[in-house]
């Protein structure tokens, strides 16, 4: 019986990283945690929700989960906020207008990078602060990184889905004013969560021979791999719609590259360092 699990676990795996990668891996069904590997391996974000609330108390759990990630020195330099008040909910959703779907998302939070306490630890502490410089931003966004992706692994133990949402700093300021950030902390990223009301879907990656390098890193192939990827990609999951066709006419084939180089052919979120930049950090 357990090997029988096992091995429908170890075939789950090599499908779904098939499905992702263009590539059968082989997993021995020998091998431990193979239920966190077919998680991870299968991971999609979820955007459609049952009408299910989610207990608070498993809300706290999850997020102490997340926050049991490691952190950059022991910093601790990323904080979550639950957004509970209807009112408070309604206000940043409507600074989303684009994703309508959120308003039925159960549970709404904000991952925040801090780069707040370190400084204060230093005046409680009367030391000097040298380290007011770009280095304190970073560390900050990839603790706060880390704890939104450790917060979507639990999450997805106990069945939950999850989406982020960097369209939380499309208005970052308003953003920031409506939740009172202090300064040197700033929204990372949104994140939606809720109970799945479908399957959703693996969303195909570059194949590893892109991303994945062995001693030196190697590109000399892009190209091919792009072309390649994008054939593959498109036959499993083609694109509805092309973007931005009035400005760049329809593609016969529109696959992932043309439909990221149109996306990146706009100006995205230019004001965000002027933002960052006014909320204290140093970005020198
Ligand atoms: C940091 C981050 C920000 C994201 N922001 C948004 C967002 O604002 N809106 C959205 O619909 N999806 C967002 N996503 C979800 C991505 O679109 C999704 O991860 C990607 O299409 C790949 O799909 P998959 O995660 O199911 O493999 C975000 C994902 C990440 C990691």
């Amino acid at each position: 019986m357990q090997d029988r699990i096992e091995t429908e676990l170890a075939t789950r795996i090599e499908e779904s990283l098939a499905q992702r990668f263009g590539e059968r891996l082989p997993v021995d069904p020998a091998l431990a945690g193979l239920d966190e590997l077919a998680r991870i391996a299968g991971h999609r974000v979820h955007r459609d929700f049952l009408d299910r609330p989610i207990e608070p108390a498993l809300l706290r759990l999850l997020c102490a989960c997340a926050l049991s990630a490691p952190s950059k020195s022991d910093l601790q330099q990323a904080d979550i906020l639950i957004l509970d008040d209807t009112q408070q909910r309604r206000s940043i959703i409507a600074l989303m207008p684009e994703m309508p779907w959120l308003a039925r998302a159960p549970v709404l939070m904000v991952f925040l990078a801090n780069g707040n306490r370190t400084p204060q630890l230093a005046r409680l502490r009367e030391k000097p602060f040298p380290n007011d410089h770009l280095d304190l931003f970073f560390n900050a966004a990839v603790d706060s990184a880390i704890v939104l992706t450790t917060f979507m692994r639990a999450a997805a133990a106990v069945g939950l889905g999850c989406c982020p949402l960097s369209a939380i700093r499309d208005q970052a300021a308003r953003v920031s004013d409506l939740l009172g950030l202090p300064e040197r902390v700033i929204p990372l990223a949104g994140l939606c969560a809720g109970w799945p009301a479908r399957e959703g879907h693996i969303t195909p990656r570059l194949g590893l021979e892109t991303t994945l390098h062995q001693d030196r890193y190697r590109q000399d192939a892009l190209a091919q791999q792009i072309d390649a990827y994008d054939r593959r990609r498109a036959a499993a999951h083609p694109y509805g719609r092309q973007r931005a066709l009035e400005r760049f006419g329809e593609a016969a084939f529109y696959g992932w590259s043309e439909d990221k180089a149109r996306q990146y052919a706009e100006p995205l979120r230019s004001d965000f360092g002027a933002f960052v930049r006014a909320k204290g950090f140093r970005l020198e």
